[in-house]
């Protein structure tokens, strides 16, 4: 089964009020993630990566076409079933995180989900391990580094069990031992991911599939490794071979 499927998608920024043009982002984008199943999403900046993830989980609303999110059409009446199925890591940690502290972000999704106060304690702690935050539990959000941020909305959706997770750019800010410890955790998660990315290495090293997204439309999905070590289709659709690569 299915755990995502796009069909026909289509979407554009503004065009709402009169004389507004509006900005086309994607347009008859179709593909499908299988359960479990770890996919990057490729493309220049403003390809539409972060726009792709918002209309998955709801934030945005297409201009055409559909998404099923475990067979469930992402619709504004189903967004309460669609977004028990999907944890989403924001590109920015400020718009994810938003209560006093870091336990209180972490143990928001917890308790939303009617785990119990000793569950939610268990989870908490939990997921704060797998970041290696768990000395900053008390810590008031404002008073974390960028990187320490990033991590905590990471260990946010890692406190509950969801069928997909969606990551924008979730290495970004992260110094490379807490990037290594990053792919250690999505390798081990049993869930499905779609992994927006610049960071093709960590792309590579993480999912199998890799959608590339150039003109609002998929250029290629497919191996991981045919479009990494393909220059022509990189650099035809704004982007260059990794460095690991080049050098080989
Ligand atoms: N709120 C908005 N209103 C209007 N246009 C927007 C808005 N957000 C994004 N855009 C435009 O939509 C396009 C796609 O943006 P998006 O953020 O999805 O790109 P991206 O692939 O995530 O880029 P990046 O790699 O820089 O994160 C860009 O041209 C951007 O300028
Ligand atoms: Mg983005």
């Amino acid at each position: 089964m299915n755990i995502l499927d796009i069909e026909d998608l289509s979407f554009s920024y503004g065009g709402g009020r009169k004389g507004e043009t509006p900005h086309p982002v994607l347009s008859g984008l179709s593909f499908s993630i299988r359960e479990g199943e770890s996919v990057g999403l490729a493309g220049a900046n403003g390809a539409g990566k972060s726009t792709l993830l918002k209309l998955i989980c709801g934030l945005l609303e297409p201009s055409g076409g559909r998404i099923f999110v475990s067979g469930i059409p992402v619709r504004k009446d189903t967004l309460g079933a669609v977004r028990k199925e999907l944890g989403y890591v924001f590109q920015d940690a400020d718009n994810q995180l938003f209560t006093a502290t870091v336990h209180d972000d972490v143990a928001f999704a917890p308790r939303n989900y009617g785990y119990s106060p000793a569950e939610t304690e268990a989870a908490v702690d939990r997921a704060l391990q797998a970041v290696r935050l768990e000395a900053l539990k008390d810590r008031p959000v404002y008073r974390l580094s960028g990187g320490e941020k990033k991590l905590a909305s990471i260990a946010t959706v890692l406190a509950v069990d969801s069928r997909i997770i969606l990551m924008d750019e979730p290495t970004v800010a992260l110094d490379p031992r807490n990037r290594r410890t990053l792919m250690g955790i999505v390798n081990s998660l049993p869930c499905a991911k779609l992994i927006a990315s610049h960071d093709l290495d960590f792309i590579y090293d993480t999912c199998p599939r890799t959608l590339l997204l150039s003109g609002g439309k998929a250029a290629f999905f497919g191996p991981t490794q045919e479009v990494l070590r393909n220059r022509e289709l990189l650099e035809a659709n704004g982007l260059e071979l990794p460095l690991s690569f080049s050098r080989t």
